[in-house]
């Protein structure tokens, strides 16, 4: 994944979708915004608490930032990449300016954060820099922004979820949304930035999470996934209860999952110290959660892993996917690697590559190290493996995961599985895509079975590719 705009987790989970318009009118609202988002599937859902927060002051959304006021981008910090690209795409959105010279360009989300008012200053690339935490402070800033201030607000909360505020769905394909459940992060892995830009960690009153859910789902939706950084570490008392109830991961899985047995609950992402048992018989207990972990393991050196402040050992996260295929033995698992962390050595570049052997990942995102500044990382090792290494090293791992993914898709040639329907399938209007339990896409001829995005379907798999399963509806 080395360029985060067209290999996001969200593009990839969305590539080829048939966009349903946006839910509002755009022509009842006197100002309009349009709002771009890049990085992890958090930000994608902040984008839609942000376009809600607008729209209570009177800005429709457009897809066309020519005719927009407020030009927003929801930016990634994760790495330098990523960063690079918003800049670039900030460049390219400010020649707006010369048609419209009153348009105002906010940057918003963890290059925000992590630059501040420098953007302002320095680079007078945009009007307004806005951090994750000031959502709600978005009207005020417009209007500073409008009378030619400065408009900054970067604070950081140890308490704001944006729990009460009803996210306006963006791009949505009606069928599949994102909830989130917490923000922050207190791992402090020592090369991630996100500790710093999200600031702490944070669990959203659960009362308003399986709220939003439930509105989803009595408004059509068939999935939702709960997303969070460490979303074993959910952890929430209720007040309102006499002498305070905890509601935990497990927990909470559970409630959603009780909404509605044709609602499929998922989550991301799991921390392999934290996925309790407790998770896994939720997952067991109920058809609707899907039977998928996204479990990053980062590397598959002990030595490494500890450098990474990772908090386990290659023996327990390989004990941890043990346990998972011998209490599941149909969960799909995935994970993220990085390739060439400091003073990473050949052999032990060689030890993950045996790792995701082991674990027979069905899909991983994969990234060479990338220091960002004020990282423990940063601070405390030297970025000493040369570029050409990680590159070599990272096209290795990728290859690896090819095969592995392949052979995943090829154990599945013969089986009959239930899909969801998301939508047309990318290549022809005569093919349906969906995903099975385990998150993998399948692509099958419609037919003429009277279906519809969002019913679901017995599906036997015809053949494969790395990436696609291909199929034909069997009856049920
Ligand atoms: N360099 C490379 N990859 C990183 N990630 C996080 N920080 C960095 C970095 N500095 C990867 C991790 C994480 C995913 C979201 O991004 O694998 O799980
Ligand atoms: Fe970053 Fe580690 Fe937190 Fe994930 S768990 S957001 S990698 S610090």
């Amino acid at each position: 994944m080395l360029d985060l705009t067209t290999h996001s987790r969200h593009d990839e989970a969305r590539q080829g979708e048939t966009y349903a318009p946006f839910a509002n009118d755009p022509n009842q609202y006197n100002k309009k915004f349009y709002i771009e988002s890049y990085g992890c599937q958090m930000n994608f859902a902040d984008s839609e608490v942000v376009a809600a927060i607008l729209q209570e002051d009177g800005f429709g959304a457009t897809r066309n930032f020519e005719e927009a006021d407020l030009i927003l981008i929801n930016t990634c910090s994760i790495r330098e990449k990523a960063e690079q690209t918003v800049r670039k795409r900030l460049t390219e959105l400010r020649k707006v300016k010369q048609d419209n010279p009153g348009a105002l360009i906010g940057v918003l989300g963890c290059m925000a954060e992590r630059l501040k008012a420098k953007f302002l200053e320095e680079e007078k690339l945009v009007d307004l820099v806005v951090g994750p935490d000031a959502y709600r402070t978005l009207p005020g800033l417009v209007t500073e922004a409008e009378s030619g201030q400065k408009a900054v607000n970067v604070l950081l909360s140890r308490e704001e979820t944006y729990a009460d505020i009803a996210p306006v769905r963006l791009d949505s394909n009606g069928i599949t949304a994102f909830v989130s459940i917490m923000r922050g992060c207190n791992n402090m892995c020592s090369f991630c930035v996100v500790p710093f830009t999200r600031g702490r960690e944070r669990s959203r009153d659960a009362h308003s999470i399986i709220r939003e859910c439930r509105d989803l789902f009595s408004n059509g939706y068939k999935e939702v996934t709960l997303l969070g950084q460490n979303v074993d570490s959910y952890y929430w008392v209720d007040g309102s209860v006499p002498g305070g109830e905890t509601v935990n991961f497990a927990n909470l899985l559970e409630r959603v999952a009780l909404i509605d047995p044709s609602l499929r609950v998922r989550f991301s992402t799991s921390h392999p110290k934290d996925i309790t048992d407790e998770v896994l018989y939720t997952m067991v207990k109920y058809e609707n959660i899907c039977r998928y972990i996204h479990l990053p393991v980062q590397s598959g050196s002990t030595r490494v892993l500890q450098l990474m402040n990772r908090t386990y050992t290659r023996e327990w996260y390989l004990a941890k996917v043990d346990r998972i295929r011998a209490i599941m033995p149909d969960c799909g698992i995935s994970s993220d690697i990085i390739a060439g962390f400091c003073s990473e050595t050949e052999k032990e570049h060689g030890e993950t590559l045996d790792l995701m052997e082991y674990s027979c990942y069905d899909m991983s995102y994969m990234f060479f190290y990338s220091e960002r500044p004020g990282t423990l990382a940063a601070r405390r090792y030297t970025d000493d493996v040369p570029e050409e290494v990680k590159k070599r090293r990272l096209e290795e791992i990728v290859k690896l995961q090819n095969r592995l993914s392949l052979e995943s898709n090829q154990r599945d040639l013969g089986k009959i599985f239930k899909v969801l329907i998301e939508g047309d399938s990318k290549r022809s209007a005569d093919d349906w895509r969906g995903r099975n339990t385990q998150n993998k896409v399948i692509v099958f001829p419609k037919g003429n079975a009277a279906l519809n995005k969002g019913d679901y379907v017995m599906v036997k798999v015809t053949d494969c590719t790395g990436a696609t399963l291909l199929g034909e509806i069997v009856p049920a």
